[in-house]
């Protein structure tokens, strides 16, 4: 092409390109530390009861029959996603062996975040895999629209067995959730499509149970299951057996275990190894280190987002820092993720007195928590609530909420503000 905007050399010029040289005297396979990576079971450490969990779930869609719809719960890093994008993998292939057509398709609703378009999502899933040339509108239609592409008349769906949904921190479509879940769960009760629908929701909220209401909590398992963090061994291991990433020898003997410790620290954090061992990997090499050792081990940690924010955190004045609990005590109990100031201003009423202090006003709040935006531990925005309500600022948490809780009030006076919060149920 000549109007090409990105000219590509030809062959003969790259001989000598500095870029072309292969030189990576640490890595052998990097794309096994990837945080996507999706590991074969070889690899996969300490999830053989949930792993059965989900294959119980799974099973019958695997051979034509009505799976069932399973919700699955733990903190960050506790391979939730994993497992079920593992067993959905597995499934899609024991239904292709057998002649069993079933689709299946994983949402992220961190990104997806509204029903329309977390059902887009699924949607250009199933094209992709049911009916690739098929023309789907990317925008410009509501869900409904969506819904009719799976089980209308000539809908992707209409000669399909069995077909599972993976909706990853499904928290985060807010009230939009029970809307996609009872449309999926019923589907089918409905007489509108003759494929078995399967459901597999995931979230990082504890509380996430109680939200679905009766419509859809009714099709879902009595039991959630819930996924532990990892204790250090199992980290360890976790690591161990991603070591072929590295090149023979790259590793130095106490790497794996100071990388698993130091991500255990917080919660049993499998993402978070797996980050600190590439970063790690990544310093000796563009230091042009022989080894990856226990510095750079170090160094990573140091670089790592999670820590940088703890102790941003850490160092801010107290009453920022209460006023920043309370958003994390609302992020990590409520289904919503923004809170508006006054809410966030009634929490922190509640946890000053309980560490000894008087609270400061409500305007002061908001000026605190505006300054968390900058260093990016918060997000906040002007929102209107109409012309009666006049427009108000939200606050949203740019991480996972425990974290934050930790960091910003010590260990020592937390349980004090726990009980003091729990005991008013805000
Ligand atoms: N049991 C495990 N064995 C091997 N790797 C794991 C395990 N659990 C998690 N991981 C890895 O850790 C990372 C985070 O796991 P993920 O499933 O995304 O966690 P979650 O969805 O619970 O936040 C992924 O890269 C995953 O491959
Ligand atoms: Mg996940």
């Amino acid at each position: 092409m000549t109007n090409d905007p990105i000219p590509t050399p030809s062959i003969e010029d790259l001989q000598e390109d500095p870029m072309a040289e292969e030189n990576d005297h640490i890595f052998e396979r990097r794309e096994l530390l990837r945080p996507q990576h999706v590991p074969d079971k070889s690899r996969i450490v300490g999830r053989d009861q949930e792993i059965e969990l989900v294959e119980e779930l799974l099973k019958p869609a695997a051979v034509g029959e009505p799976p069932e719809n399973g919700f699955l719960f733990g903190k960050t890093g506790t391979g939730k996603s994993l497992v079920a994008k593992h067993v959905t993998g597995r499934a899609r292939g024991i239904a292709q062996m057998k002649d069993v057509s079933l689709a299946a398709a994983y949402v992220d609703c961190d990104q997806y975040n509204t029903e329309t378009r977390a059902a887009r999502q699924i949607v250009l899933a199933v094209r992709d895999s049911i009916d690739p040339d098929r023309n789907i509108p990317e925008s410009g239609v509501g869900a409904s629209r969506y819904y009719d592409e799976l089980w209308g008349d000539d809908g992707l769906l209409t000669d399909v067995d069995a077909f599972v949904a993976i909706l990853d921190e499904i928290d985060k479509l807010g009230e939009d959730s029970t809307e996609v879940l009872s449309k999926l769960s019923r589907s089918e009760e409905a007489g509108k499509t003759g494929c078995y629908i399967g459901v597999l929701a995931i979230s990082n909220k504890t509380d996430y149970t109680d939200a679905p209401d009766e419509r859809v909590a009714s099709s879902f398992q009595d039991d959630p299951m819930v996924f532990p963090p990892y204790d250090a061994d199992q980290i360890s291991e976790i690591l161990e057996r991603r070591a072929d990433a590295f090149k023979e020898g790259a590793l130095s003997d106490d790497v794996i275990p100071l990388a698993a410790a130091l991500a255990a620290r917080d919660h049993g954090d499998a993402r978070r190894a797996l980050d600190i061992l590439r970063t790690a990997g990544k310093l000796a090499k563009k230091t042009g280190d022989k080894q990856v050792t226990t510095d750079h081990v170090n160094q990573a940690d140091e670089y790592s987002d999670i820590n940088r924010s703890i102790k941003l955190i850490q160092s801010g004045t107290p009453h920022a820092r209460y006023a920043l609990f309370a958003l994390a005590y609302l992020t990590k109990t409520k289904l919503d993720d923004s809170f508006r100031t006054t809410e966030i201003f009634d929490v922190y009423k509640q946890i000053a007195p309980a560490v000894g202090s008087d609270p400061v006003t409500h305007q002061r709040i908001l000026e605190l928590m505006k300054k968390w935006s900058l260093p990016e531990i918060t997000e906040n925005y002007h929102t209107g609530g109409g012309k009666s309500e006049g427009s108000y600022r939200e606050h949203r948490l740019l991480h996972d909420s425990e974290i934050v809780m930790n960091a910003a009030i010590s260990s020592e006076e937390r349980k004090e503000v726990i009980d003091q919060l729990n005991k008013q149920r805000i």
